[in-house]
This record gives structure tokens, sequence and C-alpha cells, in this order.
């Protein structure tokens, strides 16, 4: 008797774990759309909620059809709908927000996309507090914090279940480098530091296979600015959005991959971290092992030279004034 209700239980329980919800916020746009569509075809992903200003049904109805087992559904843009898109997601996803135009630095999108992201963090902080919550929406370096403070006034922040999405620096510093030596990218892994837009994007070339690159300006400057390369081309219809798509997917299948007890799973993102706090900077991207809870280790910038020891004086400077852009927001616009 004890054992059979033991067993039933575990099974239970086996089963629970494997019921993962996914969110995507801003589910119709230009990354909304193959975003979904990817978490669509990851077995991980057991129930995908789409909710968007526009078009939330559409693209859910569209990718309901695609037969793998996941169910998809669409919210109507309500707040009703809302809360019910992200109620018990395990991961929440928010691509919400206006894209850049050429000649706009991320930092310009602040206006229009500070209070998109606080809305709909107020919420998420209402109906899924304990989602891990993956932050895309530009500007990441102010967004991020704007979510944090938005939790914090709700009472429901753990800095373990908040990250703002750098994954796509990663794969184009990989993408790059793989260029310009010929080699295989799956085989070039380079961590990137710092935060999300221009100088505050510092790739660490010295602990790659090609230290030479942490003095070269133009790899270097690719992957800073890379971003700006493909605003350019889209001239004038937005920034990237498939690349995007696919490093959001990556990054939710690693969160899912830990949140299923897989071991070992490293993404550098945009953390709460200690390792800038003395200087007053609250948020900073390195490699963050993941677990069960969300953040469980964020691994230490290491040995860089001294070309990249300048890159991250820059980097700091600007991050610090980016964070405090966002925790002022909501400060003055709660
Ligand atoms: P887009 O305009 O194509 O799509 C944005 C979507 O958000 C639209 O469908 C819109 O209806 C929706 N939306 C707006 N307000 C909303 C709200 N309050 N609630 C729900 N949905 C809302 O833009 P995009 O190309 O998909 O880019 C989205 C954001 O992602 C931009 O801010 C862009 O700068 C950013 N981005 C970040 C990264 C990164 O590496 N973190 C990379 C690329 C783009
Ligand atoms: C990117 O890096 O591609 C995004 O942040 C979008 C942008 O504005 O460049």
């Amino acid at each position: 008797m004890f054992m059979a209700s033991r067993i039933q239980r575990r099974a239970f329980s086996a089963s629970a774990r494997q019921l993962s919800k996914v969110t995507v916020l801003g589910a119709a746009g230009g990354i909304g759309q193959p975003l979904s569509l990817l978490l669509k075809l990851n077995p991980k992903v057991t129930d995908l909620a789409l909710y968007d200003i526009r078009g939330g049904p559409g693209v859910a109805a569209d990718l309901s059809h695609i037969n793998t087992k996941s169910t998809v559904k669409g919210y109507e843009p309500t707040p009703e709908g809302l809360a019910a898109a992200v109620k018990g997601a395990e991961v929440v996803l928010i691509p919400a927000g206006v894209p850049r135009k050429p000649g706009m630095t991320r930092d310009d999108l602040f206006n229009t996309n500070a209070s998109i992201v606080r809305d709909l963090a107020k919420a998420v902080a209402k109906s899924a507090p304990e989602a891990k919550v993956l932050v895309i929406a530009n500007p990441v370096n102010s967004t991020v914090p704007i979510v944090r403070e938005v939790f914090k006034a709700q009472g429901v922040y753990n800095p373990k279940t908040l990250f703002g999405v750098t994954t796509l620096d990663v794969v184009r510093a990989s993408r790059f480098v793989s260029e310009a030596k010929g080699t295989d990218p799956k085989d070039e892994e380079i961590t990137v530091v710092g935060g999300h837009s221009g100088v505050t994007i510092v790739p660490l070339f010295s602990q790659s296979n090609h230290p030479d690159l942490s003095s070269n300006a133009e790899i270097i400057k690719r992957v800073q600015f890379g971003g700006d390369e493909v605003v350019k081309a889209k001239d004038g219809a937005g920034s990237a959005t498939l690349s995007m798509a696919q490093a959001g997917a990556r990054m939710a299948d690693s969160v899912l991959r830990a949140v299923g007890g897989e071991k070992g799973v490293v993404e550098p993102s945009f953390v709460e971290s200690p390792l800038y706090k003395d200087q007053g900077i609250d948020f900073f991207s390195s490699k963050v092992e993941l677990g069960p809870e969300g953040v469980a280790q964020i691994h230490p910038v290491g040995q860089v030279d001294a070309a990249e020891t300048t890159l991250l004086e820059a980097a700091l400077k600007d991050l610090k004034k980016n964070i405090e852009k966002g925790v002022e927001f909501v400060a003055k616009n709660p």
C-alpha cells in the first residue's frame, strides 16, 4: 500500500515536472512569430501561450496545426487575456516592443518600450510570480532593471528568475569568428560579457581558441555593433528577428533543460550579479549556470588581457547609466 502510493506520487511528480508552459508576450511580432514556431518544435514545451496586443490568436491558430504534441493557445488583448496567458507559466519570454530604425540607438527605444515592459511585468508579477522571465525587448540594459523594480514593488522579486537575453551576442561572436577563421561555428565558443548594446557588449577573445583576436578592433566592433548591420540592411523595416528567434529559443531551451534537472547548463545572460555591485552596477551579463530555480551560479569574468580591461571599463560606465535609467523610470512612473 505504502509502496504503491509512493510509486504513484513519484509518477505524478515526474509528469508534473514535464509540464512546461511557455508564454510569449509580443508573439505576433517579427521575433515573436519565428520564436513561437521554434518553441512549437521544442518537445520540452507542453503548452505554448501566445499574447500580443494584436494578432495573438491568429498566430496561435496557425502554429496549432503543426503536428507536435504541445497545445497552442492565443489570448485576447485584454487584461484578462494577459493574466490567463501568463498564469502557470514556467518561462515567460518578452519580445514585445518597438525595434530600431537606421540611425537609432537601442536607448532611443526607451521612451516607448519602458512602459510596455513595465506593464507586462506587472501582469507577470501578479499572475506568474515564479516564472523565469526572459526579457528580449530593448534596451535590455534598462528593461531588465525595470522588471526587477516592478517585481520588487509587488513583493515578489526573485533575482534567480530574471534574465536579459544576450544570447544573440554569443551566437554572433561564434559565427563571425568562424567566418574570419574558416572554422565551424559549433567549435567556436566565445564568452561575451557586459550588457546588450554597443560598447557594453564585450567579447573575450583572449579566452577563446583565437586569443590573437582580443586586440582585433574590426571583429570586436562587429560583435558590438552586429545589430546595426541588420538594422541597416532592413532599411527601416526593423531589426534582427530570425537570428534573435533562434537565440531566444536556445535560451528558453537551456532554461527548460535545467528545470528538467540537467546539470552543467551554462548560458551567458544579463542577471542581477555580484560581480560589479561594489561599483554600483547591479546587473551584468556573464556565464550563468542554470538550475531548476533559474540562476544557479554566476561565473566570474575570468582572466582578461589589457585590451579587454579597457573594453570592460567603457562597458561598465555605460551600463551603470542604462541600469539607473530603468530604475528611475519605475520610481517616477510606478
Ligand atoms: P515588432 O514590432 O516586429 O514586434 C513587436 C510586437 O510586440 C508586435 O507584434 C506588437 O504588437 C507587440 N506589442 C507591442 N506592445 C505590446 C504589449 N503591450 N503587449 C504585447 N505585445 C505588444 O518588433 P521585433 O522585431 O519583434 O522586436 C521586438 C523587440 O525586441 C524590440 O524592442 C527589439 O529592439 C528587441 N530585440 C532584442 C534583441 C536582443 O538581443 N535582446 C534582438 C532583436 C530585437
Ligand atoms: C540586436 O542586437 O540585433 C538587437 O538588439 C536589435 C537591435 O536593435 O540591434
